[in-house]
Formats: structure tokens, sequence, C-alpha cells
């Protein structure tokens, strides 16, 4: 017996469906990347656990900061997305310092460090905040000696760089954050699991906004595994946002090269993670994740987005979320009597 008409119908709409979520799927799958279980490699190159096991430490440890006050997770905090939720850093003395802080979380994907790129790689990355006066405000000879008046540092930086003479060095330091950073990755978010095939792990309207994520042009700068964190670009390539989103005096990776056309140039910021780290942008001044994205439309598209398309692409950006990694706070090895003190 022949099935009713309807009933046709309704199996050809069906298969029509699954190809139009098969052909956005693909399509999808072209521009971005999901993130791996695991990454235990830097630079082509093996890290040790007794290296990650050391950076975890250092990572927890304030005595890092002038103040033994500040560690990395003061302003990257573990526990709310690798940030600090604040407009601007709080370091050293309580001042506030001149950018948000970006999420560390899948940090390791990005092509180059900081909002203008200005770290080659995450171990470049991790001797700048130690040193810089807003930060941790300390020296690298007074780190060194703050790490080797304290004996079990000294025995696990040399079980975690066996070849070297003088293990406890600030290169080792930054290299062993670097080993720890590498295994803070967020992979499975409900993105991941869609581009893996999952049709169910993104709803209609997170669907449409990946789809208007693609289709008014968000992917020319926001793509590949972190969606961002690859290239530079003008924040204001078609309408420069006012000097409250947007500060006169941080004129972005101009600072680097130097070069007239790199005013105003920032790294395409990665999205991964994104609605656990507001408030948003370099200047941290924007907190509502849809004013964001509806401030993106206008400066870098020229595009107007209806409430409705900045409601989808929001609701698709929150399916950015992933697991996030869960990390033992760990128990530091005490000062010693010729441990600098804290000033
Ligand atoms: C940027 C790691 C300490 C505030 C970064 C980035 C990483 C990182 C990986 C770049 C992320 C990206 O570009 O996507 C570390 C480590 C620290 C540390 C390993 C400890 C040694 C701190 C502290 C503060 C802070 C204590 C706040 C007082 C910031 C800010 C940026 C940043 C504001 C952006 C700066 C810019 O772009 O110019 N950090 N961080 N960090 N971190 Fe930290
Ligand atoms: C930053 C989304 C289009 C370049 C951001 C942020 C969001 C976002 C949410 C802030 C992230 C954070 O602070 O952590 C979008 C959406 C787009 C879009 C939804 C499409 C409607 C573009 C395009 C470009 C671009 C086309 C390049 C021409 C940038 C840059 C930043 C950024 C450079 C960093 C700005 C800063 O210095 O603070 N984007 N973006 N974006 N995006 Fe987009």
């Amino acid at each position: 017996m022949r099935p009713p008409i309807p009933l046709l119908l309704g199996s050809a709409l069906l298969v029509a469906q699954g190809a139009n979520a098969d052909a956005l799927r693909d399509r999808a799958n072209a521009i971005f990347k999901p993130i791996p279980e695991k990454v235990t490699e830097v630079r082509g190159q093996q890290v040790s656990e007794d290296q990650a096991r050391l950076g975890h430490q250092l990572w927890f440890d304030p005595r890092l900061s002038r103040s033994h006050v500040i560690s990395c997770n003061t302003c990257h905090n573990l526990s709310i997305g690798g940030s600090d939720n604040v407009t601007t850093s709080i370091g050293h003395g309580w001042q506030k310092g001149p950018r948000n802080s970006p999420t560390v979380l899948n940090a390791v994907f990005n092509a180059a460090q900081f909002w203008d790129g200005r770290a080659k790689d995450l171990q470049e990355q991790a001797k700048g905040p130690v040193q810089a006066s807003v930060e941790m405000n300390n020296s690298p000879e007074r780190v060194v000696q703050t790490l080797k008046s304290i004996p079990q540092y000294a025995e696990a930086f040399a079980q975690a760089f066996p070849n070297d003479k003088d293990p406890v060095s600030f290169d080792n330091m930054a290299y062993a954050l670097e080993a720890f950073e590498v295994g803070l990755i967020t992979p499975n978010a409900p993105f991941d699991r869609y581009l893996a095939g999952d049709d169910a792990a993104l709803d209609e309207q997170q669907k449409k906004g990946l789809a208007l994520f693609m289709d008014t042009g968000c992917t020319a700068c926001h793509n590949g595994v972190n969606l961002g964190g690859q290239n530079y670009f003008p924040f204001g390539v078609v309408k420069r946002p006012g000097a409250d989103i947007l500060p006169e005096s941080d004129k972005g990776r101009f600072a680097v090269t130097n070069t007239a056309s790199d005013e105003y140039v920032f790294r395409a910021a990665p999205l991964r993670n994104v609605a656990l780290t507001p408030p948003y942008f370099h200047s941290g001044e924007v907190w509502e994740l849809e004013q964001a994205v509806a401030i993106m439309g206008d400066s870098q598209l020229g595009r107007e987005l209806n409430a409705t398309e900045v409601s989808s692409i929001t609701a698709f950006l929150h399916s950015l979320t992933g697991d996030q990694p869960q990390v033992a706070y760990p128990i530091l090895p005490p000062s010693t009597a010729t441990t600098p003190k804290p000033e």
C-alpha cells in the first residue's frame, strides 16, 4: 500500500532538512576545527609531566610577584573561565592595568599572544606579566633568587629540566608555565559535538546563529579552532567605535610594528568560552555579549544586525563553552629564611 501523500511529503521534507543540516555542518567544518582532547606538545616537542606539574605550582604561586600577593591565577582565574571578569586587570599596588585580561584557556591555539600579538608563544608571554610594573612587578633575578631559596623548587626544576646545568632559570620558569598552560584546553563544547556530527548539540536558534556568523562575514576574521586568535585587523574596519569602547591611547599593534597602517589594529579575539569572559574587547568596556556582537556587525562589517540576528549569533557563541579543565589547588613548598621578603 502506498503511504498517504502528506506522509510522503513529510518524509521528503525530513530528507531535505537532513540535507540542509549536513550542508550547514559541512560549511562549518570547512571553516572551523574542533578542540582536540589533549595537547602535550610545545613547538613539536613533547612536554614532560614533571614540567607540567612544576608549571601548575608556579601558576598558583604568588611569590612570582614582588608583593607575594598576585599569582597568574589572580587575573586568569581558572574557576571563572581563565580570566578575571573585571574591566581591566588590577595588579601590583592595586594599579589598574590598561587592558582587559584575555582567557588563558585554549591560548595554545593562538598564533601569537596578547591583544596585539607581541609575544610569539606562551613561553615568551609568561616572562611579561612577572616583570610588568602594573602586574607582578618583579625582576627575573629576584624570581630566580626566590625559587632557588626554596629547596623543593630547586629539586622540581632539576627533575623537570634534567639536562640543564643551572635548571632554576627565568627561561625554565616560563617554559614550565607554558607546559602547564598547553593543558588548559576546553574540548567537547556543544559546537564541537555538532561539528563531529551530533545534530542535537545545537538548538535551532544556535544553528541560525551559526549560519549568520558565516553568512554575514564574521568568519573572515573569526575562524579556525579558536574562532580567532590568528590574524590582525583594525578595530573599526568600516566604522571606528567611540573612544568609550576604543580608547584613543591604545593603538594596538602600532606599538609592536611602528607602522602607521597598524594603528588600532588588534588580533581578532578568539571566541572560545566567550560567554564566560565578560567584559569584552581589549578595553573591557562592554559587559553584554549581545552588545559586543552588535558592535562587531557595525564596526567590522558595516551591518546593523537586527535584534533577532544578534540573539541568534549570541546563542551560537554560547555553544562555544567547552569542558573546563579541572585544576586542583596545589600545595606549594614553604619559603625559607633566605627567600626575599614581600615588598
Ligand atoms: C595576557 C598568561 C599573569 C593580566 C595573557 C596571555 C597569557 C597570559 C597566555 C595571552 C592570552 C591571549 O593573548 O589570548 C599569564 C601567566 C601569568 C600571567 C602565565 C603569570 C606568570 C597575569 C597577571 C595579570 C595578567 C598577574 C594581572 C595583573 C593579563 C592581561 C593580558 C594578559 C591584562 C593582556 C595584555 C595585553 O594584551 O597587552 N596572560 N598571565 N596576567 N594577562 Fe596574563
Ligand atoms: C572581537 C564577535 C566580526 C575582528 C570580537 C569579540 C566578539 C566578536 C564577541 C569580543 C571578544 C572578547 O572581547 O573576548 C564577532 C562577530 C562578528 C565579528 C559576532 C560578526 C558579526 C569580525 C570581523 C573582524 C573582527 C569581520 C575583522 C574584520 C575582531 C577583532 C576583535 C574582535 C580585531 C578584537 C577587538 C578588540 O581590540 O577588542 N569579535 N566579530 N570581527 N573581532 Fe569580531
